[in-house]
């Protein structure tokens, strides 16, 4: 979901070279097919291309999955990154990591911040936060972006907004957690703020998320009122009494305050991400 939107948002004013496993066919910029789990093509890749910056947005990030297939989580969200940070850091690439706002445990009252300590509570989380911190071990020059985002995917099915977007269209009943509160960001606001941050030539750990702490429930009504559709078919439950097996943290508020300040600009609302 974010490659795509990323890479079109980046065409605006750079050279875009994107690499996928095959899904895009007619892309407007160059793109290479590699497997990550069964190809070592990424160095060639990265040597015949000589870019700039490498954001890797390749991961297995569905957390089911992750409990499902944890040595494919963790050479997907560890190995990977720390291949390719090792690569960029030994050729002068700036590289760019994107981690998760899950690697908190959820139990902190109020906003965590970079500082505070991450407990992750299952294979997805525990293999990103892996993923962070060989990052930063082996490419101290790299940013590492905690993120949670919205927007339109390829398929139409991967972000929360299009789960509530497309049911609610066919008039079907979906839950709405009211006890998982996250900072969602419009993808496309993600993406400019990253290349910003590229440009800016920041490194290290920030959280990279919206400026709104809301409730999972709260996000679907606001996706329903924007859309014109019916926010009554929207069922606040707790995530305790969903059918998810892999464990979900109930506060993933997460401050921005470092964010703005090095940016030197206010990070853009949630509603104008909405509007978009
Ligand atoms: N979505 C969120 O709100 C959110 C929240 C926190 C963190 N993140 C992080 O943000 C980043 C981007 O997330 P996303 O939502 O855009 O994820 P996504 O839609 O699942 O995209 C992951 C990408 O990785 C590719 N990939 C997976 N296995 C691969 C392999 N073996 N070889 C090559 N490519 C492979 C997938 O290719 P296919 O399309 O072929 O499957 C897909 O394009 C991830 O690091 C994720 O952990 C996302």
């Amino acid at each position: 979901m974010l490659g795509i939107n990323l890479a079109l948002e980046a065409l605006r004013g750079h050279e875009v070279i994107g690499v996928d496993r095959g899904k895009l066919k007619s892309a407007p910029f160059q793109v290479f097919h590699a497997d990550f789990l069964h190809t070592n093509e990424i160095l060639s890749i990265i040597d015949s291309t000589r870019p700039d910056w490498i954001i890797n947005c390749a991961a297995l990030a569905n957390l089911e999955e992750c409990e499902k297939h944890p040595d494919q989580a963790k050479m997907l969200n560890t190995n990977l990154p720390a291949e390719l940070a090792t690569a960029c850091a030994k050729r002068n690439i700036k590289f760019i990591h994107l981690s998760t706002d899950a690697v908190f445990n959820g139990e902190k009252e109020g906003a965590y911040t970079e500082d505070d300590e991450p407990n992750p509570q299952g294979v997805y989380s525990q293999t990103k936060l892996e993923g962070e911190r060989v990052v930063q071990e082996v490419n101290p020059q790299a940013i590492i972006a905690r993120v949670n985002f919205f927007g339109w995917s390829l398929g139409s099915r991967r972000s929360l907004g299009e789960f509530f977007v497309n049911n609610l269209s066919e008039g079907k009943n979906v839950n709405g957690f009211t006890d998982v509160i996250f900072c969602p960001m419009w993808v496309n606001h993600l993406s400019r703020t990253l290349l910003e941050m590229l440009e800016k030539n920041l490194h290290g750990l920030y959280h990279v998320v919206g400026a709104r702490a809301m409730s999972k429930y709260q996000f679907g009504v606001e996706v329903a009122r924007k859309f014109g559709l019916r926010e009554s078919l929207i069922e606040p439950q707790s995530v305790e009494r969903s059918t998810l097996t892999a464990r979900r943290s109930h506060n993933l508020w997460l401050s921005i305050h470092k964010l703005s300040t090095d940016l030197g600009h206010v990070v853009p609302d949630f509603s104008t991400g909405l509007d978009g």
